[in-house]
């Protein structure tokens, strides 16, 4: 089922789908409604996690030989952002409810620390069709590992990555 997946078609839908419910949330916090706002939230982290876990165990090193150690670690340090980012936002949604302070600080968050990503990312995408096709399969295989895995953002962040932030 693996050989069948494009890998760069499915980490550009799942782009999309960052977008969009990155920008209800926004909007869910602009109207401080604090329950969409964590619905959102849950869906990122469900969404997010295989694909992170995915990127960082093959996408990302095999992306290596085309921008070096340093802007590998950069992309690194993104997803450290967004998993700071979401973690915070998680304890603020957490309780229910929002003030107008962490209501704003959620909205700078998101758009300093997680909207970034999916523009950083899709712009690899461009780099990922020069891969072989062996390179293209293993990322493929690995999309569908974590997806069937099914590891949330969150609990990765916190229990398999490596990477401790
Ligand atoms: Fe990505």
């Amino acid at each position: 089922m693996s050989a069948t997946l494009d890998p760069i078609q499915e980490m550009n839908k799942d782009h999309k789908m960052v977008r969009d419910i990155l920008l209800k949330l926004l909007e869910a916090v602009e109207k401080k409604d604090a329950e969409t706002a964590l619905e959102m939230l849950l869906e990122l982290d469900k969404l997010g996690g295989p694909h992170f876990r995915a990127e960082e165990e093959t996408m990302y090193p095999i992306l290596k030989k085309f921008f070096g150690e340093e802007y590998y670690n950069r992309l690194l340090e993104e997803h450290d952002r967004v998993i700071r980012a979401g973690r915070k936002i998680a304890q603020i949604l957490g309780k229910g409810y929002m003030t107008d302070e962490e209501a704003e600080e959620i909205t700078k968050m998101i758009r300093n620390d997680i909207l970034p990503h999916p523009v950083t990312c899709e712009g690899l995408g461009i780099f990922m069709e020069r891969l072989t096709e062996d390179e293209l399969r293993r990322i493929a295989e690995s999309i569908d590992k974590a997806r069937r895995e099914g590891v949330p953002l969150l609990q990765w962040a916190q229990e398999i990555r490596e990477r401790k932030v």
